[in-house]
């Protein structure tokens, strides 16, 4: 194995799930193999505790008249359950089929320590690098950097740069260089619907109280038009309609027919808002979704109750240039408002991310697509995110810079599923490529 593996398959062994408070030494313990990795290329590395994860950060030795770039990563992930779907477990990474199987491969794990060994590979090629590198690593994202937005506030002239670059998103397809220049918002909320005081016999009872669950299948029933368009009043309002190019560029793009979606979610059709493709819906159009539901009797055979309670999870992906607190609070309206009368209602708001686009014909977005193109063949892909990393449109606020994203996520790689993957190819090229990224953003 290379040594480019060993340290993939060291980074991959620890369960560094963030939601989880089981983990939290394994997440520290992630923190602290990282911490080792980056000094030992010598880089300047910190530690920063938070109330939560820790924030790893790494520098080389700035120079006057350099550019400096801040590169970003998460070394969190998702929960790996359910464990039985998984065909090796999870934490003890493995190649088949000329990849890497773990959970964090893809996400983000084996793209953020393809930018380290970048960083590794042009030290010890050169001895130096041609920009100033601020490294930023957090253990939150997966669950909405609560940390990191306070960081960033109280770490402003530490972190202060020209451009940052971020690989954490996707790749149109196999071998294809891809600039993404925007990504979804999020925001996320939990809709608790009670009712009886306890679970009723539902023949003594039926059609004399309210059913929870029923109420809860006519919010979530309301939520959408027939045909798949969002039904929360004002939704729409802010969204920044799609461009001519991007729709013309879009169509372009590989592994986005509605074959190609088919093929990777196994969804018998696919169902969205109307004139709009399956790329145009994922990455340029808001949604509301039912991440979880639930109520009442779940066990085998039936069981003839009325549920005391009943909950459903949602949350919203949002564009440019909707706000998530406004549409947090449309969405609270809509739901007091249609929910029906005989039971009690609670909203309870959770977290939220910005949506965020910027220019990918900048200098740094041109930047970016050179370094691309001398690594993968053939002219990038600009592409939108429908997924979120919610810190990105926090950088801009915050330090006021826009983020590259040097997408190597495959469709395929199944993140935040059983059976997460990075092939070792994307794994090779982006070492290549964040080494050409910071030769093109220093010219
Ligand atoms: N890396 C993903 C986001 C992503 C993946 C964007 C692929 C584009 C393509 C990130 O780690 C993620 O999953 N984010 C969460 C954020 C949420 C928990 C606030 C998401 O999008 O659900
Ligand atoms: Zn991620």
């Amino acid at each position: 194995m290379t040594p480019e593996l060993q340290d993939l398959f060291a980074f991959l062994s620890f369960p560094s799930v963030s939601t989880d408070s089981k983990h939290k030494s394994d997440v520290l313990d992630c923190a602290d193999w990282l911490i080792k990795k980056l000094s030992s290329i010598g880089l300047e590395t910190q530690l920063h505790e938070t109330p939560g994860h820790p924030i790893v950060t790494a520098k080389n030795k700035h120079l006057p008249d350099r550019k400096t770039v801040l590169i970003y990563g998460h070394y969190d992930v998702q929960p790996a359950d359910p464990l039985d779907l998984w065909d090796t477990p999870p934490f003890a990474p493995e190649i088949r089929d000329a990849k890497i199987w773990a959970r964090g491969a893809t996400d983000n794990k084996g793209q953020m320590l393809a930018h380290i060994l970048g960083i590794e590979k042009t030290l010890s090629e050169k001895g130096e690098l041609p920009v100033n590198l601020i490294l930023l690593f957090e253990g939150e994202e997966e669950i909405g950097s609560p940390s990191l937005a306070p960081f960033l506030e109280t770490h402003k002239e530490f972190l202060k740069n020209d451009i940052i670059a971020i690989s954490d998103t996707g790749m149109a397809a196999p071998n294809t260089g891809t600039l993404g220049y925007g990504l979804r918002g999020v925001a996320c909320a939990e809709v608790k619907i009670t009712g009886p005081a306890r679970d009723l016999h539902s023949g003594l009872f039926g059609g004399t109280v309210a059913n929870p669950a029923t109420a809860v299948a006519r919010l979530v029933a309301s939520l959408h038009l027939p045909d798949g368009t969002v039904a929360i009043e004002g939704f729409y309002d802010a969204v920044r309609p799609l461009e001519a190019w991007e729709r013309e560029m879009w169509a372009k793009v590989p592994g986005t027919s509605d074959k190609d979606f088919l093929e990777v979610t196994g969804s018998p059709e696919t169902f969205g808002e109307p004139n709009y493709s399956s790329a145009e819906r994922t990455w340029g159009r808001p949604t509301a979704e039912v991440n979880g539901i639930g109520g009442g009797y779940q066990g085998e055979g039936s069981k003839t109750v009325i549920p005391a309670e009943a909950f459903v999870k949602l949350s919203l992906r949002l564009v440019p240039d909707q706000d998530p607190q406004t549409i947090l609070a449309q969405l609270k309206t809509h739901l007091e408002k249609h929910c029906p009368p005989g039971v009690n209602i609670e909203v309870e708001i959770g977290h939220d991310g910005k949506p965020y686009a910027c220019d990918p014909h900048s200098d740094f977005g041109k930047a970016a697509q050179r370094a691309l193109k001398r690594v993968f063949p053939g002219e990038p892909m600009l592409i939108r995110e429908g997924g979120s990393i919610p810190i990105v449109q926090a950088f801009r606020d915050i330090l006021g810079t826009d983020t590259l994203l040097l997408g190597l996520a495959l469709a395929d790689a199944q993140i935040h599923s059983p059976n997460e993957n990075f092939p070792i190819a994307n794994f090779e090229a982006g070492i290549k490529l964040n080494q050409a990224l910071l030769e093109e953003l220093a010219k």
